[in-house]
């Protein structure tokens, strides 16, 4: 399939905690006026994706989709709505429609208009039976329904790839840490809602154990590996293209919580482990990203005190 150059870019879920950095991002490196932000959600109390075009998109609705493409001469589609893992498991119909059907559209959109697409995977792709440093070819037999539409998120990019030409490429995301945008009701929100509960109110109740361990990422690695990703000539990448691993930093709730209590005097935390800690033991402790820095040459930047340092001055300045 020959590819249409179209100049523009259509970012799906933009108001969402991934949504809302790397819509900033893509507007600064492509001109304001050439990255369209949708989401099924009203723009309200979204200042940063308000800056530029937004419209109310609801992914099932393909042929508006299409429309909206075709119309705005869009050439790459970054998907990002979906439903996350905490949210998804109390509503797995829901979660198997927006994850499954969704990046379907998405795909179909991106077949019939000849875009390409970024969609991103998770390490929720991984299950009790990944070892727990996971490599990039580690069974992937997750006990979660939002692992599982992670899974044939990925296999459905490789077909449309591999069938249809579509370059669609993806990230398997560890947790996500920044300050712009609340986390969606993912398994690491903690790794966010502790800066924001500590700094506002001294004190933090998790909601996993203290050993809980899980790999993390900063937002600003994040935005840049999907950049490099996206700039990657296509012939460089290889058969995992739909879910390359990439590796941040690992560190325990304990952890996190003792390097916090070093910056506020009188920081008071808990532990009381609800449904979230079964998700997050059946995700590995870290991440093998090998492959992706021999294709492509990724390398993270922030490590937890830079982490834990960009996120006090994000809070504070906001
Ligand atoms: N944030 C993380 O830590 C993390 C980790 C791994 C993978 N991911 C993946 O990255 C992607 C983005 O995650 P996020 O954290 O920004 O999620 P989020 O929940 O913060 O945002 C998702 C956005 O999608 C929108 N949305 C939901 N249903 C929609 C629909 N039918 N049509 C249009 N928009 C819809 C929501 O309104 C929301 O703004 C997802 O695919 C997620 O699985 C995220």
């Amino acid at each position: 399939m020959k590819l249409y150059e179209g100049s523009k870019i259509l970012v799906t879920g933009a108001l969402g905690q991934i949504g809302t950095d790397l819509t900033e991002a893509l507007r600064k490196k492509y001109g304001q006026n050439n990255v369209i932000a949708t989401d099924i959600r009203t723009i309200e109390n979204h200042p940063s994706v308000s800056d530029g075009i937004f419209q109310n998109l609801d992914i099932m609705e393909t042929q508006k989709l299409i429309e909206i493409c075709r119309n705005n001469d869009i050439g790459i589609i970054y998907h990002l709505a979906a439903l996350l893992s905490a949210v998804g498991e109390k509503n797995p119909e829901k979660c198997r429609k927006i994850n499954i059907d969704g990046t379907i559209s998405i795909l179909e959109a991106a077949r019939l208009c000849s875009l390409r697409v970024f969609a991103p995977s998770s390490i929720a792709v991984f299950g009790p039976d990944c070892p727990s440093h996971a490599s990039q070819s580690s069974p992937l037999n997750p006990t979660t329904v939002y692992g599982q539409t992670k899974v044939i998120g990925e296999k459905l990019a490789r077909e449309y790839w591999e069938i249809h030409g579509v370059d669609t490429r993806g990230i398997r995301y560890p947790g996500l840490i920044s300050y712009k945008s609340p986390p969606g009701g993912g398994t690491t929100d903690y790794a966010v809602e502790i800066f924001h509960s500590a700094i506002n109110h001294g004190q933090y109740e998790f909601f996993v154990e203290p050993n809980t361990r899980l790999p993390m990422l900063y937002m600003d690695d994040a935005i840049r590996a999907t950049l490099s990703l996206m700039d990657s000539p296509s012939e460089s990448l290889g058969i995992f293209r739909s879910g390359f691993n990439v590796s941040g930093i690992t560190f325990t709730a304990q952890e996190l919580a003792s390097k916090i209590e070093e910056r506020i005097e009188g920081f008071k935390y808990s532990f009381v482990p609800d449904h979230r800690q079964k998700i997050a033991d059946s995700w590995p402790d870290s991440i093998d990203d090998s492959i992706s820095r021999k294709e492509w040459k990724w390398s993270p930047q922030f490590d937890l005190d830079s982490i834990i340092d960009a996120m006090f001055e994000g809070i504070e300045n906001t």
